[in-house]
C-alpha cells in the first residue's frame, strides 16, 4: 500500500478522452492568455511598494532576477507541456515524473496558488473599481466595499466580479479567450501610454541612491528587505505564465502551441516590466511610490491627470484578465485531479452543451467569491509566491528526472542546456523562496499539512491509478 503512493502515471498523449474539453485555442490565444494572467497587480501595485520599501530604484534588478528565475522555469514548463500531456500543469507532470503523492501535494499547492491569487486580485480590482465609481460621482456605500473585519459588511465588487467571471467561464473557453484578448489589448494600450509619457520625463537624479536597502537584510519584525527580498515579492508579477500549461486539452496543437504561448508571454512581460519599473523610478523618487496605484500616482505627480484616469481603466481591465485566466487554470487543475480520483469524481463532468467543467467552475466561483467578499487578504500574496515557486522547483526537477528515466520520450520542445538550465531554475526559485518571511513559510506548511490529511484520508483510497493495478 505504501509503495502505491509513489507510483508514477504513464505519459498521457494529447488525445481526446470521454470527457474531453473542446480544442479551440490557437498559439496566439495562448500567448494572450499568458499575458492576460501575467500583467496585473504585480506591475500596477507591487512595483511601487517594492521600490519604496525593499529595493529602491534597484527594483528593476528585482524584476530582472525574478524574471530570470521564471525564464528557467518557463523553459522547463515548455518542455514538459510539449511532451507529457494532460491539462493538470505541474500537477500532471509531477504525476509522471515523481509519483502520486508528490503530484497530489503539488496539485494541492496549485489550488492554493490559483484560488488565492484570484481572491487577492479581486480585492485590488475592487479598490480600483470603487475609485472609478467615486470619480464619476456614484460611490458605493462604504459598508459594501469592505470585509467585516475592516468595519464593512461585504466587499461586494470583489464578490460580484468573481461571479461574473464564473458565468463567462461557464459559457465556454472561446468566449472567455475573446473577452481576454480584448482586455489584454486595453491594458497594453495603457502601458504604452505610460511608457510614451514617462520616457520624456525621466530625471536621472531619481535613480540615486540606486540600492538604498542593499541586497538583503532580515528586519527585527520578521520582515525582509533589499533587492533579493524585493525580487521574491515582485515575483508575484510573473505568476500566471504557468496557467498557459493548464490549457493543454483546449489547445489546437498543444505540442507546439503550449511552449510558444508560455515562452512568448513570459518574454514579452519581462521586457515590459523592466521598462516600466525603470521608468517609474526615473520619473518620481522611489520614496513617493508607496501607494496603492503607483503608476497612476506617478502620472498625477507629472501633471498628466487624463493619463492617470486612463491607467486606472487599464488596471481594471488588466486585473480582470488576471482573475479570468487564473480562475480558468484553477478549474482545469481540479478537473485533472478529479479525473485521476484524487478529488471527488463529481467535478470531472464536462457539460455537453458548453463543453466546460461547470461543476468545478461553480464550486470555485462560490468559494472564491466568499473569500474575496468576507476576508481581508492583506499579505497573502506572499503565500501565492511561495506556492508558485515550489511548483516551479518541482517542474525543473521533473525535466531532469524524466530525461534520465524516460530518455526516449518524444520532446517536441527541449529546454536548452539541460540539466544546467533546470538546475539553475531550481536554485533561483529555491533562493526566492528562502528570501520570503518566516510567517509565509509557516502558513505554507499548514496548507500542505491539510493537503496530506486529505490525501491519506480520501485521495489515496480513491486514486484511479492505484485501483487500476
Ligand atoms: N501576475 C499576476 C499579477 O501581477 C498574478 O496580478
Amino acid at each position: 500500500m505504501m509503495l502505491q503512493i509513489f507510483r508514477t502515471k504513464h505519459i498521457t498523449s494529447h488525445d481526446e478522452t470521454d470527457n474531453s474539453l473542446k480544442r479551440c485555442l490557437s498559439a496566439w490565444d495562448l500567448a494572450f492568455l499568458g499575458i492576460g494572467a501575467i500583467i496585473g497587480t504585480g506591475i500596477f501595485v507591487l512595483t511601487g511598494v517594492a521600490a519604496a520599501t525593499q529595493s529602491g530604484p534597484a527594483v528593476i534588478l528585482s524584476f530582472v532576477l525574478a524574471g530570470l528565475a521564471c525564464a528557467f522555469a518557463a523553459l522547463s514548463y515548455a518542455e514538459l507541456s510539449s511532451s507529457v500531456g494532460g491539462c493538470g500543469s505541474a500537477y500532471g507532470y509531477s504525476y509522471v515524473a515523481f509519483g502520486e503523492i508528490l503530484a497530489f501535494i503539488i496539485g494541492w499547492d496549485l489550488l492554493l496558488e490559483y484560488s488565492l491569487s484570484v481572491a487577492t486580485v479581486a480585492n485590488g480590482w475592487s479598490g480600483y473599481f470603487n475609485n472609478a465609481l467615486t470619480a464619476i460621482g456614484i460611490p458605493l456605500p462604504e459598508m459594501l466595499t469592505k470585509a467585516p473585519k475592516l468595519g464593512g459588511l461585504i466587499n461586494l465588487p470583489a464578490t460580484v466580479i468573481i461571479l461574473i467571471l464564473m458565468l463567462l467561464l461557464i459559457m465556454g473557453v472561446k468566449h472567455s479567450a475573446k473577452v481576454n484578448n480584448a482586455m489584454v489589448f486595453v491594458k497594453l494600450l495603457t502601458i504604452t501610454v505610460f511608457i510614451a509619457i514617462a520616457v520624456f520625463n525621466v530625471n536621472p537624479d531619481n535613480w540615486h541612491p540606486f540600492m538604498p536597502f542593499g541586497w538583503y537584510q532580515s528586519l527585527p519584525d520578521g520582515k525582509t528587505s533589499g533587492v533579493l527580498a524585493g525580487a521574491s515579492i515582485v515575483f508575484f508579477a510573473y505568476v500566471g505564465f504557468d496557467a498557459v500549461s493548464t490549457a493543454a486539452e483546449e489547445a489546437n496543437n498543444p505540442q507546439h502551441d503550449l511552449p510558444f504561448g508560455i515562452v512568448t508571454s513570459l518574454a514579452f512581460c519581462t521586457f515590459i516590466y523592466i521598462l516600466v519599473s525603470g521608468l517609474l523610478t526615473g520619473v518620481v523618487h522611489y520614496t513617493d511610490l508607496n501607494v496603492s496605484s503607483p503608476v497612476a500616482h506617478a502620472l498625477n505627480l507629472l501633471g498628466y491627470n487624463w493619463a492617470s484616469a486612463l491607467i486606472s481603466t487599464g488596471v481594471i481591465a488588466g486585473l480582470t484578465t488576471v482573475m479570468l485566466v487564473l480562475y480558468y487554470g484553477l478549474t482545469r487543475i481540479i478537473l485533472a485531479m478529479s479525473r485521476d480520483g484524487l478529488l471527488s469524481p463529481f467535478f470531472s463532468e464536462v457539460n455537453p452543451k458548453t463543453q466546460t467543467p461547470v461543476r468545478a467552475i461553480v464550486l470555485c466561483g462560490i468559494i472564491m467569491a466568499a473569500i474575496a467578499g468576507f476576508i481581508p487578504l492583506g499579505d497573502l500574496a506572499e503565500l501565492v509566491n511561495i506556492g508558485t515557486l515550489a511548483a516551479f522547483v518541482l517542474v525543473c526537477l521533473g525535466v531532469i528526472v524524466l530525461r534520465i528515466t524516460k530518455p526516449d520520450m518524444n520532446r517536441p520542445f527541449r529546454s536548452p542546456f539541460s540539466p544546467l538550465f533546470p538546475v539553475l531554475g531550481m536554485l533561483s526559485c529555491g533562493a526566492l523562496m528562502a528570501f520570503l518571511p518566516s510567517l509565509t513559510w509557516l502558513r505554507f506548511i499548514v496548507w500542505l499539512t491539510i493537503g496530506l490529511i486529505v490525501y491519506f484520508s480520501y485521495s489515496m483510497r480513491h486514486s484511479k491509478l492505484a485501483n487500476s493495478n
